[in-house]
């Protein structure tokens, strides 16, 4: 798109036909009107993009914003922008390369003067255009500058309560990069000068990024770790900085699940208890495994996590950690909950004799054997599950169906399993 079809995006015409078509199929308005006008792939583009965006900026999709494809890819959903911005407040807010402004927008709920820098020309105009449309969700102004973000600095005289930095991390060949050394713009390089107007930046990193690489690049500037995701997909590591010496990193996870948001910090100083599970063969069927939000696990808290929240469960972890495995069903986990119909030991030409054709959900986070679908002739899908596990050096596969705020099929709901009830509840082998 370029700036003369914004222009044409932005008129009453064209806002109307956006209506109308809003819920056609983009391709399909573009064959129905071609030749009819210069700015019809723009049009089309539009309603492709508004169509994206309902589930991911839904306020942008209510608003009617006009979007850019690849900026649109590029933004933060606005649950992730919602939860990041949670707990900063203050005057005045700096956002370095501010894309389609969607992280800039739920910071700008709680600052009053905002500034939201951004080299792409067509991103400024956007932003200003839009962000007139989503005056009703600010607290104070937002000013889109057009330029580097170096030269804003240099420019700047101002102190900022906060600076928040998204650089652009897919390089020019589309690959993406993780190192922030290789994002755009390079906030390793800016740091000197951002330090001489703000006490806090706060910087979105790949959610790949290795969290140990970020406390020795920091050292004692990191004051916080946060790791964000959205009903379970791993989004963002936030790393907050400040130009005092911390002497201690807090890690805190934050996670948009089941209509809410949960906060999870571990206390201040976590003693986790070693418990590792023993499957052994011919194991009862009837027991549980627990798999803590995906951010938990980033964050390395899914045991701390599992030890404080839920210290009455009895069992233990499986390599990795992977999965923890309980006689006890605890209805309200907040994650997602299994409960196991049979135990097989890992023996991939037995198996696949019993399951070749057949489908099934896959979970096998550290189980460190390739080709697993192909080498047991079964496709993913299904409501089955086959949980691929380790415990104590021996490979089990675990058949199991996902009963995460349901009740297991052998117990009534409000009861506890036990080895009254049937269950295995034999504690003592775990
Ligand atoms: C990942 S996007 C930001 C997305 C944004 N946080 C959002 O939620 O919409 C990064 C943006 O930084 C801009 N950018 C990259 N390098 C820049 C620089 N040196 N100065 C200003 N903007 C820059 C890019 O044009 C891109 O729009």
């Amino acid at each position: 798109m370029d700036l003369e079809a914004l222009q044409f995006l932005k008129s009453e015409q064209a806002q109307r036909f956006l209506e109308e078509h809003l819920e056609s199929n983009p391709e399909e308005v573009a064959r129905r009107y071609k030749g009819k006008n210069p700015f019809l792939p723009a049009l089309a583009t539009q309603i492709r993009c508004l169509q994206k965006a309902k589930a991911k900026l839904p306020t942008y999709h209510a608003s009617r914003c006009l979007l850019e494809p690849l900026a649109l890819e590029q933004a933060s959903g606005e649950k992730a922008a919602e939860m990041k911005a949670t707990g900063y407040s203050g005057e005045r807010f700096l956002e370095l390369g501010g894309g389609l402004g969607v992280d800039s927008l739920y910071f700008a709920k709680n600052f009053l003067q905002n500034w939201v820098v951004e080299r792409n020309n067509l991103l400024v105009e956007m932003g200003e255009y839009n962000f007139n449309k989503l005056q009703k969700f600010l607290k104070g102004e937002v000013h889109w500058w057009k330029g580097e973000a170096r030269d804003f600095l240099q420019l700047s005289k101002g102190n900022f309560d906060l600076v928040y930095v998204d650089p652009l991390r897919r390089g020019k060949e589309g690959r993406k990069h993780i190192h922030l050394a290789n994002c755009q713009p390079n906030v390793l390089d800016l740091l000197p000068s951002l330090w001489r107007i703000t006490q806090v930046i706060l910087v979105k990193a790949s959610p790949m990024l290795d969290l140990e690489w970020a406390q020795r690049k920091f050292q004692g500037s990191l004051r916080r770790i946060c790791v964000q995701s959205v009903e379970r997909e791993c989004k963002e590591v936030l790393l907050e900085l400040s130009p005092k010496k911390e002497s201690q990193t807090t890690v805190e996870c934050r996670f948009f699940r089941n209509g809410q948001i949960h906060r999870y910090t571990p206390l201040s100083s976590p003693k986790t208890i070693e418990k590792w599970a023993d499957l052994k063969k011919g194991w009862p069927p009837s027991f549980y495994a627990y798999e803590a939000d995906v951010a938990l696990y980033k964050a390395k808290l899914a045991k701390q996590f599992l030890q404080e929240k839920y210290p009455h469960l009895e069992g233990g972890w499986t390599e990795g950690p992977g999965l923890f495995l309980s006689p006890q069903w605890e209805k309200n986990f907040l994650g997602r909950i299994f409960e196991i119909k049979e135990v097989y030991p890992f023996s991939p030409k037995r198996l696949r004799k019993q399951w070749k054709g057949r489908q099934f959900q896959i979970w096998k986070r550290y189980f460190g054997i390739p080709h697993l679908k192909s080498s047991l002739g079964v496709r993913e899908g299904g409501k089955e599950h086959l949980l691929f596990v380790s415990t104590k050096g021996k490979r089990w596969v675990l058949l199991a169906k996902e009963i995460t705020k349901k009740a297991p099929s052998n117990i009534a709901e409000g009861k506890t399993l036990g080895a009254k009830d049937g269950g295995p509840g034999d504690a003592n082998l775990w």
